[in-house]
């Protein structure tokens, strides 16, 4: 460990920094959008839900639409990590994608690139460099993996769940991606790939250095949470809203969503959180403040509130069903559009590959 201890230690604790930062970083994208490249992504492992799409969806939709050239990776190794269960990795893949696709992230656009990791290799091998980058301690100290281990009960960590902020690195090195839209949860693994292109670029490219420092890009939403009142909205709490439900599905999940038991409907986060909840989602949907829904229902009482953000939330979704019901008619397309993304992929993976290879002194084979 002696040549890591030569430089800065990894501090997890930067969220000002990170704030400050991302907020720079917008600002120049709005300026300057094909300067940058934006990689984000999200596991295979359920349907996408009104959390994902309020939270980080539009985001990167009207990131793409502002012509910056995206990647978005379908994390189907990192799903290993705290599931036995792979059986239908290869489907969720493909629904992740359908619902990306849906919401208007469009691969026939030319700038939008979505693939699932490991049909990646060369991506993936970037790993084994980076592992000798970051010290055991520095990754127990990751604040985001602490608690994945306890949700998932762990009797025993497997190496997979610790490293994976290592590969993570990878998702976001491989093609050299300045921009990581993100939410709060992932700054962590966002500081270890700052370090670690900072790291491989002082030892190994001091002539020229090879990877930029990528940057948090943190969404004004606030996070949503579940219909249940609890903490996040999550499919195996069965307290969200999936994007491809049908109205009668969303009316019906919306009836059951936890409120209070004071009749007057009124915008109050500290101390009326589940109900200042609905009327966030009513607002995201309708283009209204939640002030102005909650005056105008006033004494309507929760069931007007539940009815108004069925309307207008179903309102919303329905383009976006539409055109889901279109591309599931047509899953051979949707197929094809990732085997396009994964070309893409594979392609500046080989190319930074080489770059990293050669930088490292390694043999470079003979065809
Ligand atoms: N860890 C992310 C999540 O659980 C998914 C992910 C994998 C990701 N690789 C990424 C996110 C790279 C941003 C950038 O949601």
């Amino acid at each position: 460990m002696s040549q890591l201890e030569n430089n800065e230690s990894l501090s997890y604790d930067t969220f000002a920094a990170s704030v400050q930062r991302s907020q720079a970083l917008e600002e120049d994208i709005r300026k300057n959008p094909q300067k940058h490249r934006v990689l984000t992504g999200d596991r295979p492992t359920g349907d996408l839900h009104i959390g994902h799409l309020f939270g980080s969806l539009l985001n990167r939709v009207k990131l793409a639409k502002l012509g910056v050239e995206t990647f978005i990776v379908i994390a189907d190794y990192q799903v290993l990590t705290d599931r036995e269960v792979f059986d239908r990795i290869s489907e969720c893949t493909v629904n992740l994608a359908l619902d990306y696709m849906a919401v208007g992230l469009d691969p026939d656009s030319g700038n939008v690139f979505i693939f699932p990791h490991s049909c990646a290799p060369e991506l993936n091998q970037l790993l084994l460099p980076f592992l000798n980058l970051v010290s055991i301690p520095e990754l127990e100290r990751n604040p985001t993996v602490k608690e994945e281990i306890e949700a998932a009960k762990m009797a025993r960590m497997n190496a997979g769940m610790f490293t994976y902020p290592v590969h993570q690195a990878a998702d976001i090195l491989f093609c050299k991606a300045d921009t990581i839209p993100v939410g709060k949860d992932q700054l962590p693994h966002i500081e270890l790939t700052r370090t670690i292109a900072r790291r491989f670029n002082a030892r190994y490219g001091a002539m020229k250095p090879i990877f930029p420092e990528p940057q948090g890009l943190l969404s004004n939403a606030p996070t949503i949470l579940g219909l249940d009142g609890s903490q996040k909205m999550s499919k195996s709490r069965n307290n969200s809203i999936a994007l491809k439900a049908t109205e009668d599905e969303t009316a019906k999940i919306i009836k059951t969503a936890k409120t209070d038991s004071d009749r007057n409907i009124a915008y109050d986060k500290a101390n009326r959180p589940e109900v200042a909840n609905l009327l966030e989602i009513a607002s995201y949907a309708s283009g209204i403040a939640p002030e102005k829904i909650a005056q105008d229902i006033g004494s309507g009482g929760a069931g007007k509130l539940k009815a108004f953000l069925t309307e207008s939330l179903n309102e919303f979704l329905r383009p976006l069903r539409t055109r889901r019901a279109e591309l599931e008619k047509n899953m051979d397309y949707v197929r094809k559009s990732i085997d396009k993304g994964a070309a893409r992929a594979r392609e500046i993976g080989a190319q930074t590959l080489g770059e990293v290879r050669e930088a490292m002194n390694m043999y470079i084979c003979r065809k």
